[in-house]
C-alpha cells in the first residue's frame, strides 16, 4: 500500500468492538443512502444512525476500484470515529467493489446492500430471468451476478448500466416524460429477455420507484436491497449481542462531506425522514 492509499481511521479504532450503546455508521456515495437509513429507521427505531453522505466526491459509480476502495476505506474510519458498532454500505457501487477491502481493514461487522438484493431477487423470481441495474462500476463488477449464481445456479441474469437514472433522481425528476423515455431506453432490452423480476442495484433507485415500475409493468416486481439489508443488520445486532436498548429513542444523524446538501431535502421529503442539522466531516478530495 503508498502513502495515498493509507485508511485514514483513528489509532486502533477497529480493534475494539464499540458498544451497543455506539451507532450503526451507515455510508453512501451521497443520499441515495438514506434509503437504506429509512428502512433501519423503520426496522429500528431504537437505534442510533450516523449516516455519512460523500457529497464531496459523488458519483462513485464511474470510478475504478482502486478509488472506491479509497473512498470507502476513509469513510469507514470516519464512521469509527463516532464509535459505530457496525458497518453499513448503503452504496451499491462501494458494496460490490470495497466491502472485502472493509472487512480486511476493520475489526467490526461490515454489511453491504449487494447480498440482501440479491437474496430479495431470487425469492421473487419465478422464471429464473432477472434484471440488474445499476452504475457503471457495479454492472462491470458482476456483484450481483456472482451473488445471485451463489444462491440459485440456475437463475439467468440480464444486467444494464444506468449512468442517467442518478442525476434524474438528484434533480427531482421522478414524474416526467425524460426520466421515462430513458427508462425505457434502459429498461426495453431487459423487458426482451423476459424478466420477471428487477433488482433497483443502486442506492438511488427506489427513489424512482414509481416510474420504474409504470416502465416495467406490471408482469415485473421490483426489489431493493434497503428492507432486506435491514433484516440483516438485525440479525447482526441480535447474534452479536449489539442491539439497542429497546425502549432507548433512536435517531438518525446525517453528516456530509461536502457543505452543500444538494438534493439532501427531496430525499428527505420523499422518503419522510426527519433529518435535523446536518454535519460536515471533511474528507481528502482530489487536488
Ligand atoms: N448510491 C450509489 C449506489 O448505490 C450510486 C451513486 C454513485 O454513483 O455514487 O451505487
Amino acid at each position: 500500500m503508498n502513502q495515498s492509499e493509507s485508511p485514514v481511521w483513528p489509532e486502533g479504532a477497529g480493534e475494539t468492538a464499540s458498544p451497543a450503546s455506539g451507532p450503526i455508521g451507515v455510508f453512501d456515495s451521497g443520499i441515495g443512502g438514506l434509503t437504506v437509513a429509512a428502512a433501519l429507521r423503520e426496522l429500528l427505531p431504537a437505534e442510533q444512525i450516523f449516516y455519512i453522505g460523500d457529497t464531496a466526491r459523488v458519483p462513485y459509480g464511474g470510478k475504478s476500484r482502486r478509488t472506491i476502495e479509497r473512498y470507502s476505506v476513509e469513510i469507514a474510519g470516519l464512521l469509527l470515529a463516532e464509535q459505530a458498532k457496525l458497518i453499513v454500505v448503503a452504496c451499491n457501487t462501494a458494496s460490490a467493489l470495497a466491502v472485502p477491502r472493509l472487512k480486511q481493514l476493520f475489526n467490526l461487522p461490515v454489511q453491504g446492500v449487494i447480498d440482501p438484493g440479491a437474496s430479495a431477487a431470487v425469492r421473487s423470481t419465478r422464471n429464473g430471468r432477472i434484471g440488474v441495474i445499476g452504475t457503471r462500476a457495479t454492472i462491470a463488477s458482476r456483484a450481483y451476478e456472482q451473488a445471485i449464481h451463489d444462491l440459485s445456479s440456475p437463475a439467468q441474469v440480464f444486467a444494464e448500466p444506468c449512468p442517467l437514472l442518478v442525476p434524474l433522481i438528484e434533480e427531482g425528476l421522478f414524474d416526467d416524460p425524460i426520466t421515462d423515455q430513458i427508462l425505457h431506453r434502459y429498461l426495453d432490452p431487459l423487458l426482451g429477455e423476459g424478466i420477471d423480476t428487477l433488482v433497483l442495484g443502486c442506492t438511488h433507485y427506489p427513489l424512482l420507484r414509481a416510474a420504474i415500475a409504470r416502465v416495467a409493468g406490471e408482469g415485473v416486481t421490483l426489489v431493493d436491497s434497503a428492507q432486506n439489508c435491514a433484516l440483516a443488520v438485525d440479525e447482526i445486532l441480535k447474534n452479536r449481542s449489539l442491539a439497542a436498548p429497546p425502549r432507548q429513542l433512536g435517531n438518525l444523524q446525517v453528516a456530509l462531506t461536502d457543505a452543500t446538501e444538494g438534493f439532501l431535502r427531496v430525499a428527505e421529503e420523499a422518503l419522510e425522514l426527519e433529518i435535523g442539522d446536518v454535519l460536515l466531516r471533511a474528507v481528502q478530495t482530489p487536488a
